[in-house]
């Protein structure tokens, strides 16, 4: 496992690789006369029968539950738009650990199920990937995502088999050619958070008007945008998307992250735990959107001592809710939460109190895949675990303070 060490040393890591990258792309370019990243075809996965390595979870519960099977069904194609790839480098992320413990299970499992056949288990979790296209449908145009292409993509959350496996099937739409400027491991840690990110700020929160959310245009500039957690995941890719767009950002995070992320580009960083920096924030105030990847949750907003238009939590009790009291009453308790928290928030601060989520959305994957392309855009990587570790990544999840993100080689 690699942890990532000061943050001087992470900046002038970033810089070497980005420098590294730029080199062997050039040169690459250079010997083959070509842009595209395609890969030697790889061998079609019926070549080695029809199992695959996998990580399934038979209970929900805790880490213990996750179990490594050999004998895992390679997962078919079941229409004209969906592609099988063949993992190379995977992701955990938070959601991963909340599904383990059965969290959006009532939801999730109705989408999943089709009426009658109603299996749950076994479930494979892992939302985000890199790897190998090494089928498609007939549907799928051979132009823009030929066989044998390096790919990055993520899993719907309904889907029984997600990433932590060799290999899955996903709708065209869920994933796009890689860019060639980021390795395996960084390519599978950008877009499940970059695609919660992009989507809290341009579906939600309507940070480039229409344009914004329904194209990859992105936009923003001028506005001012609060990052709460900066140093995680999602937060660390926010403000980077954020910057590119010419967008003012402030952010929070501890007093170890500060340093680290200055470098990722925000304006102005406070130390979530010093009362007198947090008190500097409302110097600032009004912001535009106040965007919570803190997991703190749309009670702190009328806590906050700042004012702002939006205030766009992405720790919403949504599922959480249906779980707890059935779609129909929970579907009830929903609309109560988020009325007496904008209630709330109304009479304290006057700002609206929305609910952020990730989206497997086409647009934002072009979106991401242009600021890489541009070099405006790179993963923090927090730590990294070999497949036969992952209970391991889980841990380093469950122990939280992440600097990035955890992945994982498969
Ligand atoms: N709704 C959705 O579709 C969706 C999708 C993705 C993520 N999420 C949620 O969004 C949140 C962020 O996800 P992530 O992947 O970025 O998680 P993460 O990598 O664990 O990042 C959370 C970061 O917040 C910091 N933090 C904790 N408490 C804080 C506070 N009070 N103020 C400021 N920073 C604080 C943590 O570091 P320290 O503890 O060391 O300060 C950590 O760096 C999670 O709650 C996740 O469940 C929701």
């Amino acid at each position: 496992m690699q942890t990532s060490g000061s943050n001087a040393i992470l900046s002038l890591r970033r810089f070497v690789l980005l420098a590294r990258r730029q080199l062997s792309a050039s040169a690459q370019s250079a010997f083959s006369g070509s842009q595209t990243n395609a890969q030697p075809i790889p061998p079609s996965p019926d070549k080695f029968g029809d199992k695959m390595r996998g990580w399934q979870l038979h209970n929900y519960g805790d880490i213990d539950e996750l179990q490594l099977s050999e004998k895992v069904k390679i997962p078919q194609i079941r229409s004209s738009n969906e592609c099988l790839v063949r993992i190379r480098t995977t992701a955990v992320n938070p959601i991963d650990l909340a599904m383990l413990r059965g969290y959006g299970a009532a939801v999730l499992n109705k989408m999943r199920c089709k009426p009658g056949d109603g299996i749950e288990f076994p479930l494979i979790l892992g939302r985000e990937f890199c790897g190998e296209l090494v089928q498609t449908g007939m549907g799928v145009p051979s132009d823009s995502l030929p066989l044998g292409a390096r790919v990055w993509g993520v899993v719907p959350l309904q889907a029984g088999v997600g990433a932590h496996a060799e290999y899955v099937a996903v709708p065209s739409y869920c994933l796009a050619p890689a860019p060639k400027e980021l390795d395996d491991s960084e390519a599978a840690s950008v877009l499940y958070a970059g695609l919660t990110a992009w989507s809290g700020l341009y579906i939600t929160g309507g940070l480039g008007g229409p344009c914004g959310a329904a194209t990859s245009s992105g936009g923003g500039a001028h506005k001012r945008v609060l990052v709460l957690g900066g140093s995680g995941g999602v937060g660390s890719l926010a403000i980077q998307i954020l910057k590119s767009q010419k967008v003012q950002v402030l952010a929070t995070c501890s007093e170890n992250a500060v340093e680290m992320v200055r470098n990722l580009g925000a304006d102005f960083v406070v130390d979530y735990n010093n009362s007198e920096s947090m008190q500097e924030l409302c110097k600032y105030a009004p912001y535009d959107i106040v965007l919570d990847c803190s997991g703190q949750g749309g009670q702190k907003a009328a806590e906050s001592n700042f004012d702002f238009r939006q205030y766009i939590t992405f720790s919403s009790p949504l599922l959480a809710n249906i779980d707890k009291q059935g779609l129909g009453l929970g579907a009830l308790q929903n609309v109560f939460d988020l009325v007496q928290t904008n209630v709330k928030s109304f009479s304290q601060r006057g700002g609206l109190v929305k609910w952020g989520f990730f989206s497997p959305a086409p647009q934002g994957i072009q979106f991401l895949q242009k600021l890489v392309e541009q070099r405006k855009l790179m993963p923090l990587i927090d730590s990294s675990y070999e497949f036969c570790d992952l209970p391991k990544a889980f841990e380093k999840m469950k122990g939280g303070h992440l600097r990035g993100k955890i992945v994982v080689k498969v």
